[in-house]
């Protein structure tokens, strides 16, 4: 466990973000634990698309994780429409240079703040694969709770594998 997390800051995304975007979103070892709606391989284009989509006016639900004065990564809060209305989705990924240094804990935290002062929601939820222990670590330590175990919910990569959903309730 590390012992000193590096200063970060949760912002809003901004046009001059897409070469470290690219730079450090171009991981297969990140597009491993996302949907395939995220690219790999992961170019400028990539993000730039990403960016236009992202950029947006208050409330915000995207959010550039800022390291050093660049974007390393991205955390968003996407609130759920018609008898889900009341409930959002967390998602996030980070450079693989900061990576085991406690920063997505950190900043789930002030997300879930932030969504649960900003948006109507009761329930912010995040749909880890069953592989990836580090998000599932990330998300106890942000205080939420194993909910379920969806089996065989996703194929990725050519293999099936579980869908966990973890929550924190307000
Ligand atoms: C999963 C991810 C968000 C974790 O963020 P993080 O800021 O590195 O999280 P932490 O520093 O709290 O580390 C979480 C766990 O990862 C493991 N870990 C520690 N050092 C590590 C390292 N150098 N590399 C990889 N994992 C490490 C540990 O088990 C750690 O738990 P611990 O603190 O109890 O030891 C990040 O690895 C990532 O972006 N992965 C790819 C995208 C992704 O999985 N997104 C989530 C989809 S649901």
């Amino acid at each position: 466990m590390s012992s000193i997390t590096p200063k970060f800051i949760l912002r809003p995304f901004r046009e001059s973000d897409a070469e470290s975007i690219a730079k450090y979103a171009n991981n297969p070892r990140i597009a491993a634990n996302l949907t395939d709606g995220f690219p790999n391989p992961y170019g400028l284009d990539d993000a730039k698309k990403f960016l236009t989509m992202a950029i947006q006016n208050e409330p915000y639900t995207i959010f550039a994780i800022e390291i050093n004065g660049e974007a390393c990564g991205s955390i968003g809060i996407f609130v759920q429409s018609d008898i889900h209305r009341k409930s959002a989705e967390c998602g996030y990924w980070l450079a693989e240079p900061y990576w085991g240094k406690g920063i997505i804990p950190e900043a789930i935290k002030q997300i879930v703040n932030y969504g649960f002062r900003t948006f109507d929601i009761v329930r912010i939820y995040a749909r880890p694969f069953s592989f990836n222990k580090e998000s599932q670590r990330v998300l106890e330590k942000a205080g939420f709770t194993l909910e379920a175990t969806l089996k065989k919910a996703c194929f990725k990569n050519g293999e099936f594998c579980d869908e966990l959903i973890y929550s924190i309730v307000r």
